[in-house]
């Protein structure tokens, strides 16, 4: 009984939801992404007099680093002006609820694990896509945190020593898979699939979902783009699989949405590089809870942090 908050803060907007037991999540209002002042006023304006009068906790889902255990959201590089933002007991003091910081893609995972894609499963990691990469890792029930809750940073693996760069350093896992990166990618084809003009290709796929559009529709360079994504995609995978032998993986928008064109690639060179039979037990799929997921893994974090839920 009684109900959740969440808010999940993201590079472009700050979302606020409610959350019963037996009830519907709810989304209360969304806000541009701002300043810790500006969003803490935000949040104030949206919530005083409005509190929920049977509220149990507040779960906070954020891109890393941060410092879980102390409730500090530290430098995150989506985030400019944000930098050691003691988010949770600032929460507690606006509400009186206990407050609970949690990795986004850790939060998403157990979000997926609960609601979403990975509901057989007692290990499985989730794959952000968005922006940036990050990883959740649930292992045999448990949500793998590490000691101060950023394990699943994987985004910033290399995966190349030259190559597109992510929110961190070249040719990172978050610079060939992330949905922020991939209109990058045309530049590092190899020559005989890169067009003379890829400047001009580029400006005119400044997005992912361009990209994913192109390639239905046949652009060659499109899918190229996303053939050398599907094969990052499956190095990084092999690593996981092998470090953790997952029962699923669960990938984030962009693969659900191009999926066609990723997988190929992707499968190949998961079952070249990983050593682990794992390789073809594991079961790959797309997120279920789509543009929700957000609202579902901070709700999550409060679960998570009550001690309720991995
Ligand atoms: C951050 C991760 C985050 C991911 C998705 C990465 O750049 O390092 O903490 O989970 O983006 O937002
Ligand atoms: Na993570």
């Amino acid at each position: 009984a009684g109900s959740y908050l969440g808010i999940d803060i993201g590079g472009t907007k700050v979302a606020l939801c409610r959350w019963r037991p037996q009830g519907r999540l709810q989304r209360l209002d969304e806000f541009p992404s701002a300043g810790p002042d500006e969003t803490f006023e935000n949040i104030g304006a949206r919530l005083r007099g409005r509190l929920p009068r049977d509220l149990v906790a507040i779960g906070i889902a954020c891109g890393g680093p941060l410092d879980a255990k102390r409730g500090l959201i530290l430098s995150p590089p989506n985030l400019p002006g944000w930098d050691e933002v003691p988010i949770t007991r600032l929460l507690t003091h606006l509400t009186g609820a206990p407050s609970f910081l949690v990795n986004d893609a850790n939060a998403n995972a157990l979000a997926e694990w609960r609601f979403g894609a990975g509901r057989d499963c007692d290990s499985l990691i989730y794959l952000t896509a968005g922006t940036g990469m990050g990883a959740g890792i649930v292992l045999n029930g448990r949500l793998v945190t590490g000691a101060n809750g950023n394990a699943g940073e994987v985004g910033h693996w290399r995966l190349a020593a030259r190559g597109p760069e992510g929110y961190h350093k070249r040719g990172s896992f978050e610079g060939y898979c992330s949905g922020g990166a991939l209109p990058e990618l045309v530049q590092y084809l190899p020559t005989a699939e890169r067009p003379a003009d890829w400047r001009v290709w580029r400006q005119a796929h400044p997005t992912a979902k361009a990209i994913g559009r192109a390639a239905d529709a046949g652009d060659a360079t499109a899918q190229a783009v996303l053939r050398l994504s599907g094969e990052k995609l499956g190095a990084a995978l092999a690593l996981l699989i092998d470090a953790l032998d997952p029962e699923c993986i669960v990938a984030g928008n962009l693969y659900r949405r191009c999926r066609r064109w990723l997988e190929p690639a992707m499968r190949r060179v998961i079952n070249a590089e990983a050593l682990s039979p794992g390789a073809q037990t594991c079961s790959i799929r797309s997120a279920r809870l789509g543009e929700r997921i957000g609202d579902y893994g901070a709700i999550c974090a409060a679960l998570h942090g009550l001690g309720v839920l991995g």
